[in-house]
């Protein structure tokens, strides 16, 4: 069976240890070119800095290729059904990424593909990003156990994929929303299942309290810019500043809107690892690629 990466729990824990675990090796040392002569096609609706430089670097480094497919360069949902670019696509390259809108898409892409989809980024999920995260944090932490996460800002699409890899690495989590942008039911149930619903609140203070990491993305994501003075008003209290963050280490996927989720001062602080994040897409994705690679 074709395996696809549409969120995190699309890998059972021990696989996800196995992709993690293969990110840092390929990190430390390399593995020659283990994809030679493989391609990845890369659709993109939205833009993207680091998931579309992680990727084609990432590809070139394993001996395989990626090819850049803009809004604008293939017809995917405008002039051809996406079944129809799924199944066609499929016949030319070795591996799909996707950044769409609706995670309805990728599901389709990968329902009708033949090769594996991953999902690089959809409004609900961002699984690649929490690969990313979780290496990160091992790295910085020597594992899981003994830390506690505090996700402050917006349930969005990279809280959400970071809420189900939590629960899947057993790493404590407590997410700190304003009401009304909370994660959704289907995320929440699935880290139930997974063995550990996140704490949740509307007070960042409270949050943070036991916290070792502060994590936090935009208020404002892509496609949701006609709804950006509302939630600049609905989000006040929820900046991720000196005074909340003390001594505690701080997570961003990025891009940040410095000023809004949080202040220039934190990202540019020792306290920040989003450098080590942003560069770890690609060991973390990397480490999947050469994982799916095995499956078929
Ligand atoms: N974090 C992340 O996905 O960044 P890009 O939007 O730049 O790809
Ligand atoms: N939540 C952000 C993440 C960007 C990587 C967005 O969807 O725009």
């Amino acid at each position: 069976m074709v395996r696809s990466l549409l969120d995190v729990d699309d890998l059972t824990a021990t696989e996800l240890d196995t992709v993690l675990d293969r990110a840092a090796e390929l990190k430390a040392h390399g593995d020659g070119q283990p994809l030679e002569d493989q391609t990845l096609g890369m659709i993109f609706e939205k833009p993207s800095t680091r998931t579309r430089i992680s990727f084609e670097t990432g590809m070139t480094q394993l001996g395989g290729h990626a090819i850049f497919l803009g809004p604008d360069d293939i017809h995917l949902g405008h002039g051809e059904p996406i079944k129809d670019t799924a199944r066609a696509v499929s016949r030319y390259v070795d591996f799909i990424m996707a950044r769409v809108f609706d995670h309805a898409d990728v599901v389709e892409l990968a329902e009708y593909a033949t090769v594996p989809v991953i999902n690089g980024l959809t409004d609900d999920a961002h699984p690649c990003q929490t690969l990313a995260d979780l290496l990160t944090i091992r790295e910085r932490f020597g594992g899981f156990d003994d830390v506690s996460v505090a996700w402050v800002g917006d349930g969005n699409n990279v809280c959400q994929s970071f809420v189900v890899g939590a629960a899947m690495a057993d790493l404590d989590l407590t997410v700190a929303t304003p009401e009304g942008y909370g994660i959704a039911d289907n995320v929440r149930k699935r880290a139930a299942a997974l063995g550990t619903e996140p704490e949740t609140t509307h007070d960042p203070e409270a949050a943070v309290a036991d916290a070792d990491v502060i994590y936090t993305d935009v208020w404002v994501s892509m496609g949701q810019e006609d709804q950006r003075e509302q939630k600049l008003a609905d989000f006040e209290g929820f900046q991720v500043d000196d005074s909340l963050v003390g001594d505690k280490t701080v997570m961003h996927c990025l891009p940040a809107h410095r000023g809004e989720e949080i202040t220039d001062d934190v990202l540019e602080s020792d306290n920040a690892i989003v450098w080590d994040q942003a560069e770890n897409r690609m060991h973390a994705q990397n480490g999947l690629l050469t994982w799916l690679a095995e499956q078929e």
